[in-house]
C-alpha cells in the first residue's frame, strides 16, 4: 500500500494509469491473453461458476461480474481489511456484482449496503452473502447508483465501476460500459460520505480513467493514490477520495 501523504493531485493520480508500453503491444498483448483463457476454458463469462477470493467462496452466475477475471474485483477486495473498515464502520458497495467487496467488507464492518443495476447481480451478491455467513450485516438494494440509498450517509464507499465509455448493450456488459456513471457518480458521492469520510474507486489503464478523476475533482475530491498494481497487460490503481472537512467560522 502507498504512503498516502506522497499522493499528490489529479494529474500525478492520473500519471499513475499511464500505458507503459505501446497501445498496439498492450492490445496485443490482451488479445493473447483472451485467447489463451478461452483455450484453457478458463474465460468465465455467463456460466456457473465457483471462485475463490481472499479465501472467501463466490458464486458467480450467468450475466454477473466475474471478481478474478479479469482481476479488478480481486484487486480492490484486496484493499479491505480492518485498518481500512473499522468494526463501527457502514460501508456502501456501489455496484457490487457477485458481492465480493461486500462480502470481504462485511467480514469488519458493523454494516454494508450492497447496490447493483442488474438484478441477477442483487441475487448473486444475496447468495454470497448467506454462503459466507454474513447475511445479518449486508443489505441488497437494487437501483441505478445512489437512487437505493437516498437519505444515506456512509463511513467508506466502495466502486469498481464500468470504466469504458458507451451504451451499454446488456446487464452483462453494464459491468464494463457506460454513458455517464463516472459524472453521476462524482456528483452523487459527497452528499452520501459521512464527515470524515472516503471512498475507494479502482480504475484501470484499459478504461477512460481520465475522464473518472476529472468529474472528482470537479467535484471538490482530493484524490490519492492508494495502491496500484502492474499486470503483462493492464494497470490497475486504487484511488481514493476525500472532500476537506468544513471550516468551522466562530
Ligand atoms: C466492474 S463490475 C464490478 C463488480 C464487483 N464490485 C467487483 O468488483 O467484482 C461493475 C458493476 O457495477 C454495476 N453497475 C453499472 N452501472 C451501475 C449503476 N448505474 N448503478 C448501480 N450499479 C451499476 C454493474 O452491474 C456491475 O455489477
Amino acid at each position: 500500500m502507498l504512503d498516502l501523504t506522497q499522493a499528490g493531485p489529479v494529474s500525478c493520480a492520473h500519471d499513475s494509469l499511464r500505458p507503459a508500453r505501446p497501445a498496439v503491444l498492450t492490445h496485443l498483448l490482451g488479445k493473447l491473453m483472451a485467447a489463451g483463457y478461452r483455450l484453457a476454458r478458463k474465460d468465465r463469462y455467463d456460466d456457473f461458476r465457483l471462485e475463490w477470493v481472499h479465501d472467501s467462496p463466490f458464486i458467480v452466475i450467468p450475466s454477473v461480474f466475474n471478481p478474478k477475471v479479469p482481476r479488478t474485483g480481486e484487486f480492490l477486495a484486496a484493499q479491505i481489511d480492518s485498518r481500512l473498515v473499522s468494526a463501527d464502520a457502514e460501508v456502501l458497495d456501489m455496484g457490487t456484482g457477485s458481492g465480493v467487496c461486500a462480502v470481504i467488507c462485511a467480514r469488519h464492518a458493523r454494516r454494508v449496503v450492497a447496490v447493483d443495476i442488474n438484478m441477477a447481480a442483487v441475487r448473486c451478491a444475496g447468495i454470497n452473502a448467506v454462503l459466507n455467513q454474513l447475511e445479518h450485516k449486508i443489505e441488497l438494494r437494487h437501483g441505478d447508483l445512489f437512487a437505493p440509498v437516498p437519505e444515506e450517509r456512509f463511513d467508506l464507499v466502495l466502486f469498481n465501476p464500468p470504466f469504458l465509455l458507451g451504451p451499454p448493450r446488456d446487464d452483462r456488459d453494464r459491468a464494463w460500459r457506460s454513458n455517464d456513471v463516472a459524472e453521476r457518480f462524482a456528483a452523487g458521492l459527497g452528499a452520501h460520505l459521512k464527515p470524515g469520510a472516503s471512498a475507494l474507486v479502482l480504475l484501470s489503464s484499459f478504461g477512460n480513467a481520465q475522464l473518472f478523476l476529472e468529474g472528482f475533482s470537479r467535484h471538490g475530491f482530493s484524490i490519492a493514490v492508494w495502491a496500484e498494481r502492474r499486470f503483462v497487460n493492464e494497470k490497475l490503481a486504487v484511488f481514493r477520495l476525500t472532500l476537506p472537512r468544513p471550516r468551522h467560522t466562530t
